[in-house]
């Protein structure tokens, strides 16, 4: 699988993974099998996974914990991204909330649950239309000064939020929502590549629907002998060298069938179709 170094140093191979999925429903409190959770989890890192994404609101606060438990001490390389700036009020709710002082506790929060000095990447889970923006993004570079976290990322941005916090602070990530069949972010990820900035693709399989099969990618799936996931994550890897992918699973045999997209080389035929 090809790497990609993220803020210069921070080598990872391009097929992350997303750790949101290992929650409750409607990411919500711990999932229906912890201990089934931490055994996926430990499974990422042997499939020669080193980019695990993550946020303090999966759960709340379930996804970090277990990551933690599932992993600590961390195999070397392994390099998680976490998240701050919204709020959890019940299931499917997600208020933002990223005010500077809210930020620094949050990010200090995911320091204790993840066990680390510092984090690797610690990425602006979105604005917040009730703070300007450079003040949220001020927070992450006051966290950077003190070293709490290495890296900053930024997330759910347009081209002038991207311009905006480039102004104030060296982003090395950008996650927007993107996949397949829905590009309304190919301005962003243009810039991204431009600037040698990580692109993180978030929904990359739209939640499964891609994925189904006698669904839209079964004809290149059948033809690389691979599965239709297989076929949207290899089409996000072949779209830029600066994507990515974080495909969210809480299934082992997803997971693993996931990994297995990094291998496939899809032609310049497919890639023509598909797009
Ligand atoms: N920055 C943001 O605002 C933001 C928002 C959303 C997500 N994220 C991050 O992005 C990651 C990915 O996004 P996502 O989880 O929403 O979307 P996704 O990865 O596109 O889709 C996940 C869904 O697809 C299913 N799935 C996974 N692998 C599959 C496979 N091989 N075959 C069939 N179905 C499969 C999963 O169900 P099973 O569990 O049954 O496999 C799950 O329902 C998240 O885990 C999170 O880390 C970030």
């Amino acid at each position: 699988m090809d790497t990609f170094t993220i803020g210069g140093d921070l080598e990872v191979h391009r097929l992350g993974f997303g750790a949101m999925r290992i929650t409750g429903e409607g990411i919500w409190g711990p999932p229906d099998d912890p201990e089934e959770a931490k055994r996926l989890l430990r499974r990422v890192p042997e499939l020669g996974i080193d980019l695990i994404d993550t946020a303090d609101s999966y759960g709340p606060e379930v996804s970090e914990n277990l990551i933690a438990e599932a992993l600590h001490p961390y195999p070397d390389g392994l390099v998680i991204a976490t998240k701050g700036g919204l709020r959890r009020t019940g299931p499917g709710q997600w208020p933002r909330d990223a005010r500077p002082e809210r930020l620094k506790e949050c990010c200090e929060a995911s320091l204790r649950r993840l066990k680390l000095d510092r984090i690797d990447l610690y990425q602006l889970h979105s604005p917040d239309p009730q703070v300007p923006y450079e003040d949220s993004v001020g927070a992450l570079k006051d966290l950077q000064d003190e070293g709490k976290i290495k890296h900053v990322g930024i997330s759910n941005v347009s081209l002038e939020e991207l311009t905006q916090a480039r102004g104030i602070v060296e982003v090395v990530t950008v996650q927007n929502r993107y996949n397949l069949t829905d590009r309304h972010s190919e301005d962003v990820l243009e810039a991204c590549e431009e600037a040698g900035i990580g692109f993180i693709p978030w929904f990359p399989l739209a939640t499964g629907s891609l994925a189904e099969p006698d669904g839209p990618l079964d004809k290149s799936a059948q033809a690389h002998d691979a599965t239709p996931a297989q076929i949207a994550l290899a089409w996000l890897l072949a779209r830029s060298p600066v994507m990515l992918p974080i495909p969210g699973t809480g299934s082992m045999p997803h997971l693993e069938e996931n990994a297995a997209a990094g291998e496939i080389r899809l032609l310049e035929s497919d890639l023509a179709e598909l797009s």
